[in-house]
């Protein structure tokens, strides 16, 4: 029989790390929703001592997730461990995941620690999750930067205070794929009571190798479990990619000999449910979930694939989820069917006055564009406006006027905490007037650093734009996305969005920091 591959997945946590990728309750409760739905089998939902929204995630995702297992992590102390024990409560299945940085390097100039003191804190702090959980995971932060023999000791020792899974990350994406998967054996054959323990891979994406270190630690390593997120989200160069990994062991399931949990097709609804929330695009030529993936241009690759399909594809579009791009809804689609086209998608809007103001922006986008994808509706119950939380920011109108060789003008009327206000401007486009237009009345000092527009399903002009806006202000960087079949508008929104972000989350602790 074929062992079990467990895959974790960290978009929630080690992906929100990401610049700009911070996501609301809302938004982590319905990416955690498509993450069941995916049936991964672990769901790092956030790092609950980070903050008091971060507690609140976890705690929300643990109650609702009941087929995956809930994690949350936290750093080597009894108050980091106590409070993910405190949010995952109510979860049907708990983990929590501690970690201490065990390099050199870390040690001295992060920690400022020397390694007994450290080898103490981990087996306490192991220790100390096992009163609290059964299912405890150890990550040795830096752990491919560490010295075996150091390692080792650390492993054994927290091991023995009962930690269930024992991760080694590659923390900085330094690894090659033969020196990482040797580095995790020896480290196995060094570690007396390795084998009650199951061994986690946990890379980063610096060297672009994310996904093929992840896969040498299972084949030559012994690891059986991935940590991973969709779309390779991820601070810097991103995680290992979720989507590339499940498709590598399944694809190639005759050289790595592995079963893996996960429903296929799921992926792509996965892949645009996190893009479209953080804004982070999905590049065409992305392996599994990129738009040109299961796209042949060439003439002689159409001309096989026509033939028979396996002369140039190794996997079925349909099998990740590509037939989900279908006309869901139209004009005349009533209440109840928006209504069961959400639950499928796994959209759970809290309260009856949600699912109202979420139709009445469906008729009204349906008045406008004759078909209604899936990234339709996904785009417009991300809209603010619909969801229960308390924005600063709403747009309430918006118009501009452009003309050749005129410069073009822009008025917007838009709420801040339920007050109206009317900014006017112009500027070099339709869309930068109406930002300074916003900008006029909120002077926010915020930098832009990224605006783009994208079509949200492709084919057509009558596509909804979708913006992205990134906003600096104080060192913070947030995402905001807005959209619209008129793409002065989805800008608009967009930069009230970020607006909103960027005013909202109290500062949080960084895992690495
Ligand atoms: O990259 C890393 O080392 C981590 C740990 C906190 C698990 O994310
Ligand atoms: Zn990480």
């Amino acid at each position: 029989m074929a062992d079990q591959l467990i895959i974790f997945d960290t978009t929630l946590r080690d992906g929100e790390q990401s610049p700009g990728a911070s996501m609301t309750r809302d938004e982590k409760l319905r990416i955690a929703r498509q993450l069941e739905r995916l049936k991964v089998d672990v769901i790092e939902a956030g790092f609950a001592a980070s903050s008091n929204g971060d507690f609140e995630c976890v705690q929300a995702i643990a109650n609702v997730i009941k087929d995956s297992t809930v994690c949350s992590l936290a750093r080597a102390n009894d108050r980091d461990i106590g409070r993910a024990a405190d949010a995952l409560k109510g979860a049907a299945r708990g983990r929590i995941h501690t970690f201490i940085a065990t390099s050199p390097l870390h040690m001295e100039k992060k920690l400022r620690m020397t390694p007994d003191e450290v080898f103490e804190q981990a087996r306490l702090a192991v220790r100390f999750a096992r009163n609290q959980r059964d299912d405890v995971e150890f990550s040795a932060e830096d752990g491919y930067r560490s010295e075996l023999g150091f390692l080792a000791r650390v492993c054994e020792a927290v091991i023995k205070e009962g930690a269930t899974t024992i991760n080694i990350p590659d923390t900085v994406g330094y690894a090659i794929p033969e020196l990482y998967g040797e580095f995790l054996r020896k480290l196995r054959e060094m570690v007396p009571n390795s084998d009650q323990a199951v061994w986690s891979v946990h890379c980063h994406n610096d060297l672009g190798m994310a996904v093929a270190n992840s896969l040498a630690g299972v084949k030559l390593g012994g690891a059986r479990q991935i940590e991973c997120t969709i779309n390779g989200l991820g601070e810097r160069a991103g995680n290992c990619s979720l989507e590339e990994i499940v498709m590598a062991v399944k694809t190639r399931r005759d050289y790595f000999g592995l079963d893996v949990g996960i429903d296929t097709a799921q992926i792509v609804p996965a892949s645009r449910m996190v893009s479209q929330t953080t804004g982070f695009v999905v590049q065409p030529n992305k392996a599994v979930v990129g738009a040109n993936a299961f796209a042949h241009a060439s003439g002689i690759h159409q001309d096989g694939v026509l033939k028979a399909r396996d002369t140039y594809e190794i996997m079925r579009a349909e099998d990740v989820g590509w037939s989900a791009n279908k006309i869901v809804l139209g004009k005349l689609s009533g209440r109840n069917a928006f209504k069961q086209r959400l639950q499928e998608l796994g959209v759970m809007l809290e309260s009856e006055g949600e699912i109202m103001a979420a139709f009445a922006k469906f008729k009204e986008l349906a008045d406008r564009k004759s078909e209604i994808f899936d990234e339709d509706i996904l785009a417009l119950v991300g809209d603010e406006s619909v969801t229960a939380e308390k924005e600063q920011y709403g747009l309430i109108s918006l118009s501009q006027r452009s003309e050749t060789g005129e410069r073009p003008h822009a008025e917007v009327v838009f709420t801040i905490d339920g007050v109206e206000y009317k900014g006017s401007a112009d500027g070099n486009g339709p869309v930068d007037a109406s930002l300074n237009a916003i900008e006029s009345h909120v002077k926010s000092g915020a930098e832009l650093l990224l605006y783009s527009v994208n079509a949200i399903t492709s084919g057509s002009t009558e596509s909804q734009g979708e913006v992205t806006v990134r906003l600096q202000n104080s060192g913070r960087v947030v995402n905001g996305v807005g959209a619209d079949p008129d793409i002065v508008v989805a800008s608009a929104k967009a930069y009230l969005s970020a607006l909103n972000k960027l005013h909202s989350k109290a500062d949080r602790v960084a895992a690495q920091g």
